[in-house]
């Protein structure tokens, strides 16, 4: 049985939107309803002004937010039309969305060392997952992968939050060359006991740390990224098969356990 989603249609107003990286952008906007009620793994689905004929929201997740000032922050990939308009969306734009939509990240009690892996945009909604466990006196290894040096996100905030941060790139052009998954091998086979694994990132990366931390037996968190139409449990675009059945991603996700995913 599909969740019922609790998310509400809130008006927004763009704040600050500029890029972050090759070919990422960040954007903070004005919306102290969500600021206040949103978790760490939750996301919104944005109303992208512009184009008239395109009545769907965008899904995103959101890396950090001040309750006190009202504004949530995210990164965003240019990946289509949508998010290449995005970028004209200049401070004062007004719109709306529709949040806080999912189910969150979970902290296990008693967690007291997390290993959390992102990949590419996948690093936004660990962002401020990473801000919540440190606050919680949680002990957090981050690992970064990014495409290219020119990609890394978040970085500062994630040192600041106090993580031990590692990087890689698929290039080679700064951290271990190769990909994320080499360094969190290298992290659950050392001494270093974790009682959770947090990842998000594309479906491959995903199902390689789960399978790794199965191998090591640790609980592990995946946050699942599936094309999305409504955004809020209505029309089954976002389905994902899992050992208990078909899930609808909006809703019962986007985090799922890593060992519940028929990847
Ligand atoms: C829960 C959730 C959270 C997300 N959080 C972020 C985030 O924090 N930052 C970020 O950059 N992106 C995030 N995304 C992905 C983002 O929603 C898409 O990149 C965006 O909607 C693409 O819109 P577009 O019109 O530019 O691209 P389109 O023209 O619609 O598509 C361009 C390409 O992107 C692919 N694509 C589109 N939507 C998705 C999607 N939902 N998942 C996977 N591939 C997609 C298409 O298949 C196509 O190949 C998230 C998606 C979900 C479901
Ligand atoms: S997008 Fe999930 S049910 Fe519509």
């Amino acid at each position: 049985m599909t969740t019922l989603s609790s998310a509400h249609k809130y008006a927004c107003s763009v704040l600050v939107n500029e890029p972050l990286a090759q070919d990422i952008w960040r954007m903070r906007f004005s919306c102290p309803e969500l600021a206040q009620s949103m978790r760490p793994g939750q996301f919104f689905n944005l109303a992208v002004p512009g184009d008239p004929s395109n009545i769907l929201r965008l899904p995103f997740s959101w890396s950090v937010s001040d309750p006190r000032e009202g504004w949530v922050e995210f990164a965003y990939l240019l990946v289509g039309e949508g998010t290449r308009r995005m970028t004209t969306m200049i401070p004062g734009t007004a719109s709306d969305l529709v949040g806080p939509a999912g189910n969150g990240w979970y902290i296990p009690q008693n967690t007291q060392h997390a290993l959390v892996v992102g990949g590419g945009s996948g690093v936004v909604p660990l962002v401020a997952l990473v801000h919540e466990l440190t606050q919680h006196g949680v002990s957090c290894d981050f690992v970064e992968g990014a495409a290219t040096q020119n990609r890394v996100i978040y970085e500062d905030a994630i040192t600041h939050y106090g993580a031990h941060f590692y990087l890689s790139t698929d290039d080679g052009s700064r951290g271990v060359h190769g990909f994320s998954t080499q360094i969190s091998q290298d992290l659950l086979a050392s001494s270093a006991a974790y009682d959770v694994v947090y990842t998000c990132g594309p479906s491959p990366m995903m199902r390689a740390i789960a399978a790794q931390a199965h191998e090591a037996r640790i609980p592990c968190q995946v946050s699942m990224e599936k094309l999305m139409a409504c955004g809020f449990g209505a029309c089954t675009t976002c389905l994902v098969d899992t050992k208990n059945g078909r899930k609808t991603c909006c809703t019962d996700g986007p985090v799922f356990d890593g060992e519940e995913v028929l990847w």
